[in-house]
């Protein structure tokens, strides 16, 4: 697996992902996004030097999409798997790639019942901080 910064030529892919039913559920925002909205936000995402973008390849397959917000103290991360690629261990391994490129504290914030993402957060070492409101609160020292 690779990890490359994301571009504008991966608008639809990342919409397509982000509409998913399984996405949406797991997000703060649950609603259906619209192709004008993502790419505003896709273009200020590239533009944020406090953000970066990933997409997972294997193969040059794109299989997923991890996020990191730097935010002086640490990296806040967020992921998705592709929809057809769900458990075959790309989570684990997408997030562990990027984890391992950073060397400051890591956060993750989890929906209590996103049972994989919790796997994956506690895969990648991180620990449970404090839960809020349904949301598990991930943190890597
Ligand atoms: C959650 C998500 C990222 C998991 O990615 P994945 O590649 O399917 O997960 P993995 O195959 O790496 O599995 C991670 C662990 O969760 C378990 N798991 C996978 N899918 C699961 C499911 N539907 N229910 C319960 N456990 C599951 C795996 O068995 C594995 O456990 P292990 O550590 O014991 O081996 C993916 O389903 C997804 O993109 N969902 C929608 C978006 C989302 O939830 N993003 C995360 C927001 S924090």
């Amino acid at each position: 697996m690779e990890l490359r910064l994301a571009t504008f030529d991966d608008a639809e892919l990342l919409l397509i992902w982000r509409n998913d039913a399984q996405t949406r559920a797991s997000s703060r925002n649950k609603q259906e996004i619209s192709k004008k909205e993502h790419e505003k936000w896709l273009k200020a995402t590239l533009a944020d030097s406090n953000r970066e973008l990933y997409i997972a390849e294997i193969n040059s397959i794109p299989v997923g999409t991890v996020r990191s917000d730097y935010d002086r103290q640490f990296y806040e991360l967020s992921w998705t798997v592709a929809p057809e690629q769900r458990g075959k261990s790309i989570g684990k391994e997408m997030v562990s790639l990027i984890t391992k490129k950073i060397n400051k504290p890591v956060r993750a914030e989890v929906k209590k019942n996103n049972t994989a993402s919790k796997r994956i957060a506690e895969y990648v070492g991180m620990s449970l901080m404090y839960e809020e409101e349904g949301i598990l609160h991930f943190q890597r020292k």
